[in-house]
């Protein structure tokens, strides 16, 4: 019988697949490694910056860090958030916003200052926007960088919405925080949200850059599903490039942990 999680050693970090059909245990693990970075950066600055993600993902992840905290056994006082990325424009009052999922799945549900969550603010005026993203940038330097990212990936290999494109290494590694237009297949895949209607979805978005998520001291990538396998396998086994975002991540692998479902996993080789 195959014993779970396998454990792989990879070019592109550490990988944990999970039996397929057990999102709550590879969620479990996720919280861990959460919970373990919250109480060791609280220990060592009296706080801890958490850089988050949305997407369906890491609903399963967020549940528990909603139970550990109901049970006491993990504190969100000392924690400040970042997260990933935000449409823009967009209300934060809009049910696809962001800012409304992580209220939903997390903030609503803990004690958590409120100007302790950040989230790219999807209704600054087109003047401010480009420096209302490397503002945040600053933020997360001037809180001392994050302890641990939380990442998701598309289909098309995308981290935080840094699309697949033509940049040397050197450059896609240099990217900030900043305001981009969404690829084709993240808007595809985002239109289950917006009714079905790939042309409902906001054409633009703010997403950290990948300089400003390869700059946090931990990196936790989760991967669910068969849809995910080619991405998955590419940012693993596959050359570093920025037509596959995910593959960047084999430049900073000693700091990566990959948490994935058997079928993510699925074209991988070992
Ligand atoms: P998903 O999105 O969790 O909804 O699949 C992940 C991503 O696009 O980063």
């Amino acid at each position: 019988m195959a014993v779970f999680p396998r454990n792989l050693s990879t070019p592109a970090g550490n990988v944990l697949i999970f039996a397929e059909g057990d999102p709550e245990s590879a969620a479990r693990c996720a919280a861990d490694r959460i919970r373990f970075a919250v109480d060791a950066a609280g220990a060592r600055r009296g706080k801890a910056v958490l850089g988050l993600a949305t997407g369906s993902t890491p609903i399963p992840v967020y549940s528990q860090l909603v139970q550990r905290h109901r049970e006491g056994d993990l504190k969100f006082n000392g924690v400040i958030t970042y997260n990933l990325d935000e449409y823009y424009p967009i209300s934060p009052r809009d049910p696809n916003s962001y800012r409304t999922f992580m209220h939903r799945h997390l903030f609503s549900q803990v004690e958590i200052v409120p100007n302790q969550t950040h989230v790219f603010d999807g209704t600054v005026p087109e003047s401010a926007v480009s420096e209302h993203a490397e503002q945040f940038d600053r933020w997360i330097e001037a809180d001392g960088g994050l302890d641990l990212q939380l990442l998701g990936i598309g289909r098309n290999g995308h981290i935080g919405f840094n699309e697949p494109s033509d940049l040397s290494v050197e450059q896609a590694l240099a990217l900030p925080s900043r305001i981009i237009s969404l690829h084709p297949v993240t808007a595809a895949d985002a239109a289950r949200d917006f009714g079905g209607d790939a042309n409902a979805v906001p054409k633009r978005a703010l997403t950290m850059g990948i300089k400003t998520i390869f700059s946090a001291r931990e990196i936790l990538i989760i991967a669910f599903g068969p849809n995910k396998a080619e991405a998955v396998a590419k940012s693993i086994h596959g050359p570093v490039t920025a037509e596959v975002p995910g593959s960047l991540l084999q430049t900073i692998s000693s700091k990566v942990t990959w948490i994935l479902d058997e079928a993510a996993a699925d074209l991988l080789s070992w």
